[in-house]
C-alpha cells in the first residue's frame, strides 16, 4: 500500500458530515421527530488517565499495518510487535447528585505486561476485587482497547461488560473461550502470538446496539450517564464503537471516548440533537484526527466545528495526534494540559512533547 493513501484510510472519520452546520454558518437544525431524551444528572465527574500510550512508537505500528495488507487488514493476521504495544483505558469516576462516588472504566487497553503495571500502579486490582469499579465499558473492539482483557478479568471475571454487538468470533473467543491467538510472519513462517486470556468472561454482558435499550438509542449506566452505540466502519476490520455521555448539573454535556472513529463533530452533534436541554461543557478522550502527526486541511476544519461547539474544557489523547492538538490549542480550543508525570512511567511515547496538550499517563481531568 502507497504511503499517501494508506494516511488517507486511517485519517479522521465523519468530518464532512458534521462539519456542514458548524465550522461555517450555523444552519437552524431540523425539529426532531421523536422525544429528547433526559438522562438525569451527576454533580461531577473525574477522569483518570490510566493508559492512553496505545503504542509507543508510531512508525512501528504503522509498519506492522503496512506490512500485512493496509489499514482494512483484519487485526487478527498481523503479527504486531509486542514490545510496541502498551494500551488505552481510564478509570471514571462519578459523583451523583447524592454526593456518593461512583466508579467503573472505559477499555482494559492491550499488552498485558503493560496493563498489569498500569493496574498494579492505580490499585485498579482490588478496586475490581472489591467491586469499588462496578462495571466496564468497551469502546469497540480494537486491539489496543481490548486486547488486554486478561488484566481485567482475571481479577474480576464476572464484571458487567458493555460493548459493541458488532463482535467478531476472534474478539467472543478472547473474551469467553480463553483463546490463544497468533498470527503468521510473513517472512519467517511463523505464528507469533498476538493476544491471550486465560479468564473467560462469566458476568453479564450487555451488546450494545444504535437502537439503545427500549429502543430509545441509548444505555442508561446510572443517572446521568449513557452509552451510545455508533455502527460506523473502522480501521483493521472492526465496526461500531461505544461513546459515553455525562450530564453534569450546571455544566452541561461531556463526551467521553475511546477513539472516536464516529468523528467528534458527530458526537457533539448526536449530543446536541437528542439530549434535553442540552447544553455543551466537554470532552475527553482519543479524538481520532492526525493519528499519526501528519496534516490535511481538514484538520482545520474540525478545530473550527469544535470552537462552534463552545465547550469548555477538553481533554485529549490517544489518536488525537500531538500536532492537532497543539494547533487547536493555539487556536484558542480550551485544551486542557498534561503533566510531565508519564515520564516517570517505564516507557513512553516516542511522539510526547514539551507543550503538554495531551492528558497522558497519570493525568487526571475533572469536569
Ligand atoms: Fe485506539
Ligand atoms: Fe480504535
Amino acid at each position: 500500500m502507497k504511503r499517501r493513501s494508506f494516511l488517507k484510510s486511517i485519517a479522521a472519520t465523519g468530518v464532512a458530515a458534521s462539519v456542514a452546520g458548524t465550522a461555517g454558518v450555523m444552519t437552524p437544525r431540523r425539529a426532531e421527530a421523536g422525544k429528547k431524551l433526559d438522562i438525569g444528572e451527576i454533580k461531577g465527574l473525574k477522569i483518570d488517565v490510566l493508559t492512553e500510550t496505545s503504542w509507543f512508537n508510531n512508525d512501528v505500528f504503522k509498519k506492522n499495518i503496512m506490512d500485512y495488507g493496509g489499514a482494512m487488514t483484519n487485526q487478527y493476521t498481523i503479527p504486531w510487535e509486542w514490545d510496541n504495544a502498551g494500551g488505552y483505558s481510564v478509570l471514571i469516576t462519578v459523583t451523583t447528585l447524592e454526593g456518593k462516588e461512583r466508579k467503573f472504566m472505559m477499555d482494559t487497553g492491550w499488552n498485558n505486561e503493560w496493563m498489569d503495571y498500569i493496574y498494579e500502579m492505580n490499585n485498579i486490582p482490588a478496586m475490581l476485587k472489591s467491586e469499588e469499579v462496578e462495571l466496564m465499558v468497551l469502546s469497540h473492539w480494537h486491539l489496543d482497547h481490548f486486547w488486554g482483557i486478561e488484566s481485567t478479568l482475571k481479577h474480576k471475571p464476572d464484571i458487567t461488560f458493555y460493548a459493541p454487538k458488532t463482535y467478531y468470533p476472534e474478539d467472543m473467543a478472547l473474551l469467553k473461550e480463553k483463546a490463544h491467538h497468533t498470527a503468521k510472519d510473513k517472512d519467517t513462517g511463523e505464528m507469533k502470538h498476538i493476544c491471550k486470556n486465560d479468564h473467560p468472561h462469566t458476568g453479564k454482558l450487555v451488546l450494545c446496539e444504535p437502537k439503545g435499550e427500549k429502543g430509545e438509542g441509548i444505555y442508561r449506566l446510572m443517572p446521568g450517564v449513557a452509552v451510545r452505540n455508533f455502527d460506523v466502519p473502522i480501521l483493521l476490520r472492526v465496526r461500531g464503537e461505544n461513546v459515553l455521555y455525562f450530564n453534569v448539573k450546571d455544566k452541561g454535556i461531556v463526551t467521553v471516548t475511546g477513539c472516536c472513529h464516529p468523528g467528534i463533530l458527530s458526537l457533539f452533534s448526536y449530543a446536541r440533537k437528542n439530549f434535553e436541554g442540552y447544553k455543551p461543557y466537554g470532552c475527553y478522550g482519543g479524538l481520532h484526527i492526525s493519528l499519526f502527526e501528519t496534516w490535511e486541511p481538514k484538520f482545520d476544519d474540525i478545530i473550527k466545528g469544535v470552537k462552534a461547539f463552545k465547550i469548555e474544557k477538553l481533554g485529549c489523547n490517544h489518536c488525537t495526534g500531538w500536532i492537532w492538538a497543539e494547533k487547536a490549542a493555539e487556536a484558542g480550543v480550551p485544551v486542557v494540559k498534561g503533566t510531565d508525570k508519564y515520564k516517570t512511567y517505564k516507557k513512553y511515547s516516542t511522539v510526547a512533547k514539551a507543550s503538554n496538550v495531551f492528558l497522558t499517563n497519570g493525568d487526571t481531568v475533572v469536569f
